[in-house]
Protein backbone atom coordinates (compact mmCIF):
# COMPACT_ATOMS: atom_id res chain seq x y z
CA UNK A 1 0.00 0.00 0.00
CA UNK A 2 3.18 2.53 0.95
CA UNK A 3 4.15 1.72 -2.88
CA UNK A 4 0.22 2.92 -4.18
CA UNK A 5 -0.72 -0.46 -4.78
CA UNK A 6 -4.88 -0.75 -3.78
CA UNK A 7 -5.26 -3.85 -1.75
CA UNK A 8 -8.35 -6.10 -0.76
CA UNK A 9 -8.60 -8.91 1.34
CA UNK A 10 -11.25 -11.54 0.71
CA UNK A 11 -12.44 -13.86 3.90
CA UNK A 12 -15.31 -15.73 4.45
CA UNK A 13 -15.32 -16.20 8.50
CA UNK A 14 -16.09 -12.85 10.32
CA UNK A 15 -13.42 -13.65 13.07
CA UNK A 16 -10.80 -13.79 10.51
CA UNK A 17 -12.04 -10.74 8.20
CA UNK A 18 -12.00 -9.10 11.43
CA UNK A 19 -8.51 -9.55 12.38
CA UNK A 20 -7.27 -8.75 8.83
CA UNK A 21 -9.02 -5.53 8.74
CA UNK A 22 -7.70 -4.77 12.32
CA UNK A 23 -4.20 -5.33 11.71
CA UNK A 24 -1.29 -2.60 11.00
CA UNK A 25 -1.13 -1.33 8.33
CA UNK A 26 -5.05 -2.22 8.09
CA UNK A 27 -6.49 -3.57 4.29
CA UNK A 28 -10.25 -3.15 3.78
CA UNK A 29 -11.13 -6.63 4.25
CA UNK A 30 -14.24 -8.11 1.64
CA UNK A 31 -16.10 -10.39 4.13
CA UNK A 32 -16.81 -12.84 1.39
CA UNK A 33 -16.89 -16.73 -0.39
CA UNK A 34 -13.62 -16.74 -3.03
CA UNK A 35 -16.00 -18.58 -5.28
CA UNK A 36 -18.40 -15.43 -5.34
CA UNK A 37 -16.30 -12.61 -4.69
CA UNK A 38 -17.95 -8.74 -5.02
CA UNK A 39 -15.41 -7.55 -7.19
CA UNK A 40 -15.62 -6.77 -10.83
CA UNK A 41 -14.30 -8.94 -13.78
CA UNK A 42 -10.44 -8.37 -14.62
CA UNK A 43 -10.08 -5.69 -12.17
CA UNK A 44 -6.87 -6.84 -10.51
CA UNK A 45 -2.93 -7.35 -11.44
CA UNK A 46 -2.19 -9.70 -8.65
CA UNK A 47 -4.27 -12.14 -6.37
CA UNK A 48 -1.93 -13.94 -3.77
CA UNK A 49 -3.84 -16.85 -2.21
CA UNK A 50 -1.56 -17.95 0.49
CA UNK A 51 -2.51 -21.64 1.97
CA UNK A 52 -5.92 -21.34 1.35
CA UNK A 53 -7.12 -22.83 -2.02
CA UNK A 54 -6.90 -26.13 0.26
CA UNK A 55 -9.25 -25.24 2.65
CA UNK A 56 -12.22 -23.53 0.40
CA UNK A 57 -15.05 -25.95 0.01
CA UNK A 58 -15.79 -24.49 -3.60
CA UNK A 59 -12.32 -25.24 -5.11
CA UNK A 60 -12.99 -24.85 -8.90
CA UNK A 61 -15.38 -22.18 -8.13
CA UNK A 62 -12.49 -20.10 -6.16
CA UNK A 63 -10.02 -20.91 -9.17
CA UNK A 64 -12.98 -20.02 -11.47
CA UNK A 65 -13.34 -16.33 -9.35
CA UNK A 66 -9.42 -15.71 -9.44
CA UNK A 67 -9.46 -16.02 -13.46
CA UNK A 68 -12.08 -13.99 -13.71
CA UNK A 69 -10.78 -11.18 -11.56
CA UNK A 70 -7.46 -11.31 -12.54
CA UNK A 71 -6.58 -8.87 -15.72
CA UNK A 72 -5.24 -10.28 -18.63
CA UNK A 73 -1.50 -10.92 -18.11
CA UNK A 74 -2.09 -10.43 -14.17
CA UNK A 75 -0.53 -13.36 -11.66
CA UNK A 76 -1.65 -15.20 -8.91
CA UNK A 77 0.73 -16.40 -6.42
CA UNK A 78 -0.61 -19.40 -4.60
CA UNK A 79 1.20 -21.18 -1.80
CA UNK A 80 -0.70 -24.84 -0.52
CA UNK A 81 0.72 -27.64 1.64
CA UNK A 82 2.62 -29.76 -0.70
CA UNK A 83 0.79 -32.41 -1.82
CA UNK A 84 3.69 -34.68 -1.38
CA UNK A 85 2.88 -33.94 2.63
CA UNK A 86 -0.94 -33.80 2.31
CA UNK A 87 -0.73 -37.20 0.59
CA UNK A 88 0.35 -39.15 3.46
CA UNK A 89 -1.67 -40.89 5.97
CA UNK A 90 -2.56 -38.26 9.16
CA UNK A 91 -0.79 -40.16 11.97
CA UNK A 92 2.57 -39.40 10.13
CA UNK A 93 2.40 -36.19 8.66
CA UNK A 94 4.83 -34.43 11.47
CA UNK A 95 7.09 -37.54 11.80
CA UNK A 96 10.00 -38.53 10.34
CA UNK A 97 8.93 -41.61 8.52
CA UNK A 98 6.34 -41.29 6.29
CA UNK A 99 2.99 -43.88 5.25
CA UNK A 100 0.94 -43.43 2.10
CA UNK A 101 -2.09 -45.86 2.63
CA UNK A 102 -4.59 -44.30 -0.09
CA UNK A 103 -3.65 -43.47 -3.66
CA UNK A 104 -1.66 -40.00 -4.28
CA UNK A 105 -3.85 -39.05 -7.45
CA UNK A 106 -7.37 -39.32 -5.11
CA UNK A 107 -8.13 -36.11 -3.90
CA UNK A 108 -9.58 -36.03 -0.20
CA UNK A 109 -10.15 -34.46 3.39
CA UNK A 110 -8.15 -34.71 5.69
CA UNK A 111 -7.41 -32.88 9.53
CA UNK A 112 -4.23 -31.46 10.19
CA UNK A 113 -3.32 -30.94 14.34
CA UNK A 114 -0.48 -28.52 14.56
CA UNK A 115 0.90 -26.50 17.74
CA UNK A 116 2.81 -23.33 17.31
CA UNK A 117 3.50 -21.06 20.21
CA UNK A 118 1.78 -22.70 22.40
CA UNK A 119 -1.18 -22.32 20.55
CA UNK A 120 -3.26 -25.82 19.47
CA UNK A 121 -4.26 -25.32 15.93
CA UNK A 122 -7.05 -27.84 13.46
CA UNK A 123 -6.79 -27.43 9.76
CA UNK A 124 -9.59 -29.96 7.81
CA UNK A 125 -7.91 -29.31 4.33
CA UNK A 126 -8.49 -31.27 0.82
CA UNK A 127 -5.20 -32.86 -0.34
CA UNK A 128 -5.41 -32.33 -3.86
CA UNK A 129 -2.68 -34.09 -6.54
CA UNK A 130 -0.55 -31.29 -8.64
CA UNK A 131 -2.36 -32.12 -11.69
CA UNK A 132 -5.60 -31.09 -9.77
CA UNK A 133 -3.93 -27.57 -8.97
CA UNK A 134 -2.20 -27.46 -12.41
CA UNK A 135 -5.54 -28.31 -14.30
CA UNK A 136 -7.88 -25.77 -12.59
CA UNK A 137 -5.34 -23.03 -13.42
CA UNK A 138 -5.16 -24.24 -17.02
CA UNK A 139 -8.95 -24.27 -17.55
CA UNK A 140 -8.80 -21.06 -16.11
CA UNK A 141 -6.38 -19.04 -18.48
CA UNK A 142 -3.89 -18.74 -15.97
CA UNK A 143 -0.62 -21.06 -16.66
CA UNK A 144 2.44 -21.68 -13.84
CA UNK A 145 5.39 -19.66 -14.91
CA UNK A 146 7.58 -20.81 -11.33
CA UNK A 147 7.21 -23.26 -9.18
CA UNK A 148 9.12 -23.74 -5.79
CA UNK A 149 9.29 -26.42 -3.28
CA UNK A 150 10.67 -25.49 0.60
CA UNK A 151 10.31 -27.04 3.97
CA UNK A 152 12.97 -28.78 6.08
CA UNK A 153 13.16 -32.82 6.79
CA UNK A 154 12.87 -35.64 4.19
CA UNK A 155 10.46 -34.26 1.97
CA UNK A 156 8.75 -30.51 1.44
CA UNK A 157 5.93 -29.54 3.30
CA UNK A 158 5.41 -26.22 0.77
CA UNK A 159 4.61 -25.79 -2.35
CA UNK A 160 4.29 -22.19 -3.74
CA UNK A 161 3.62 -21.24 -7.57
CA UNK A 162 3.15 -18.18 -9.80
CA UNK A 163 0.88 -18.30 -12.74
CA UNK A 164 0.12 -15.85 -15.20
CA UNK A 165 -3.36 -15.48 -16.91
CA UNK A 166 -2.98 -15.35 -20.46
CA UNK A 167 -4.47 -13.04 -22.89
CA UNK A 168 -7.53 -14.82 -24.22
C1 LIG B 1 -5.11 -21.61 6.73
S1 LIG B 1 -5.90 -20.03 6.71
C2 LIG B 1 -4.66 -19.05 5.91
C3 LIG B 1 -4.80 -17.63 6.29
C4 LIG B 1 -3.69 -16.68 5.75
N1 LIG B 1 -3.77 -16.55 4.30
C5 LIG B 1 -2.34 -17.13 6.18
O1 LIG B 1 -1.56 -17.58 5.35
O2 LIG B 1 -2.04 -17.05 7.37
C6 LIG B 1 -7.14 -20.26 5.46
C7 LIG B 1 -8.04 -19.05 5.30
O3 LIG B 1 -8.98 -19.31 4.24
C8 LIG B 1 -10.23 -18.77 4.62
N2 LIG B 1 -11.30 -19.41 3.84
C9 LIG B 1 -11.72 -20.70 3.90
N3 LIG B 1 -12.72 -20.91 3.04
C10 LIG B 1 -12.96 -19.72 2.43
C11 LIG B 1 -13.88 -19.30 1.42
N4 LIG B 1 -14.77 -20.15 0.89
N5 LIG B 1 -13.84 -18.03 1.02
C12 LIG B 1 -12.94 -17.15 1.54
N6 LIG B 1 -12.04 -17.50 2.48
C13 LIG B 1 -12.05 -18.76 2.93
C14 LIG B 1 -10.29 -19.07 6.11
O4 LIG B 1 -11.28 -18.31 6.78
C15 LIG B 1 -8.88 -18.73 6.54
O5 LIG B 1 -8.73 -17.36 6.83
Amino acid sequence: MKLGYRVVGVDRSPTLAAAASSARPAIPVLLADAAAMPLRDRCADLVVACMSLLDIDDFDGAVSEIGRVLRPGGRLCLAVVHPFMSAQDEDTMHTPSFRFSRPYLEPRRYVDHVERDGLAMTFTSMHRPLTGYVCALAANGMMISALSEGGGGNIPWLLAARADKITR
